[in-house]
């Protein structure tokens, strides 16, 4: 027999197992300042390409004067209680219909947090007689979900629709001897590479076969689609998407999270769902703030205007100075080079420390062996000198990186 905590120390896990070196300077760190594309770090500015902020919205001053009056007249603890038993508002069914109104669907049902209402949501919707089918490369929200889910779960590979169709004929042999539903399951926009799903695809194939379509659109939600309503609105295809996710952790610079369905899978949600019935409702700070934050994407669409001019500067720009940023197709921006695990880290010293540029790194497991991936987050709050400043310092750590300079260079400690 062992020890449970000694045991800890041997599965530390990918991420934890650099804890050491990292902890501080790659993992957890702390920018500092007000929200923006300029942030302190270690007590220097730095031009930050790693906030989800895509419209600007977590700074902007009427959100920021919302956030405050809310929180001077409610104060962050009311409403308490779950909202079943004593937490519910006008606020909270007020922000539910906005919501409904703005992705078009008939109900909406608030959520705590994205990664629980996904994982809670999949826990309603499916029993042991339900197949789910779901893309390989979902998120961890989706991926923990599946976990609870006791009946048969089948993948396909990424927005490969073949890989689907087969893995749907499987699903429907499967629940016709159960006598259960098949579920669906993709994203908008995949947080890393910046592809979208193929949505329309998918639900195309609603006329060949019988299922349900769940899509989180985490990060497509007030950055895609005309009125940023979506990935849904992007491809013209939202009626087809039966449930509807997006958090407000992103675009909405919040906390929460929302699905939007049909009237009676809300009802259903809001009776079922553990992670609502059994958790504090959302504080009326962050449901007043919601709604100034929904009121600005509607009314402001310059926002989404000012971050696709980023995004495109951005991306054509690294493209027409020979860099890889694979296929995205929406605002996340990953630029791959080719290098170990030490160089990738060298690499982002060089661009943090040297050229004052923070962003996110991504290596193995996440990437294959051999790639580094740095991950850009454009946002409406970046200038194109931003842009030009950025592909510059780019080009630079990258000609160092091809030379083998990151390979000889000792960093002796980050902390
Ligand atoms: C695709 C996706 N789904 C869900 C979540 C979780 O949302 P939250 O931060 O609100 O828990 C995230 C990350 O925030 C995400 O990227």
């Amino acid at each position: 027999m062992k020890d449970l905590f000694e045991k800890l120390n041997e599965r530390m896990g990918p991420l934890g197992m650099h804890a050491d070196e990292a902890h501080g300077y790659f993992t957890f760190p702390k920018l500092e300042g007000p929200i923006a594309a300029r942030m302190k770090f270690r007590g220097v500015e730095k031009l930050t390409w790693s906030l989800n902020n895509y419209l600007g919205l977590a700074s902007h001053p009427e959100v920021m004067k919302a956030d405050a009056e809310a929180a001077a007249e409610f104060g962050m603890a009311y409403p308490m209680g779950a909202r079943m038993m004593s937490g519910n508002t006008n606020y909270h069914e007020q922000l539910e219909a906005e919501l409904a109104a703005f992705i078009q669907k008939p109900k909406v049902i608030l959520l705590n947090y994205g990664y629980q209402g996904v994982l809670s949501a999949i826990d309603a919707l499916v029993d042991r007689h339900d197949v789910i089918v779901y893309d390989a490369e979902s998120h961890a929200c989706i991926i923990d979900g599946l976990r609870l889910h006791i009946g048969k779960r089948y993948v396909y590979t990424h927005n490969n629709m073949e890989s689907l169709e087969k893995q749907l004929v499987r699903a429907t042999k499967l629940a016709e001897t159960t006598g259960g539903g098949v579920l669906v399951i993709t994203e908008g926009v995949f947080g890393m590479s910046g592809s979208q799903g193929k949505l329309k695809e998918i639900v195309d194939l609603k006329t060949k076969y019988n299922f349900r379509l769940l899509v989180d659109d985490a990060h497509g939600f007030g950055t895609m689609g005309t009125t940023g309503a979506g990935t849904g609105e992007a491809q013209n295809c939202m009626e087809g998407i039966d449930i509807y996710f997006s958090t407000f952790a992103k675009s909405m610079a919040g906390i929460g999270a929302f699905i939007g369905s049909e009237p009676q899978v809300i009802k259903f949600l809001n009776y079922n769902m553990r992670s609502q019935i059994y958790a504090k409702s959302l504080p009326m700070p962050m449901v007043i703030g919601a709604l100034k934050r929904l009121e600005l994407i509607r009314t402001q669409p310059q926002l989404k205007d000012q971050l696709w001019k980023v995004v495109h500067a951005l991306q054509n720009g690294l493209r027409e100075a020979g860099f890889d940023i694979g296929i995205t197709t929406t605002p996340v921006t990953p630029v791959l080079l080719n290098g170990s695990i030490p160089e990738a880290t060298h690499l982002t010293h060089d661009l943090r420390e040297n050229h004052h540029i923070f962003c996110s790194i991504v290596v193995y497991p996440v990437v294959p062996k051999g790639v580094i991936m740095l991950r850009l987050i454009p946002t409406a709050m970046h200038t194109l000198e931003d842009v030009k400043y950025t592909i510059n310092a780019f080009k630079a750590v990258k000609n160092k990186l091809d030379s083998g300079d990151y390979r000889q260079e000792k960093i002796a400690a980050f902390a």
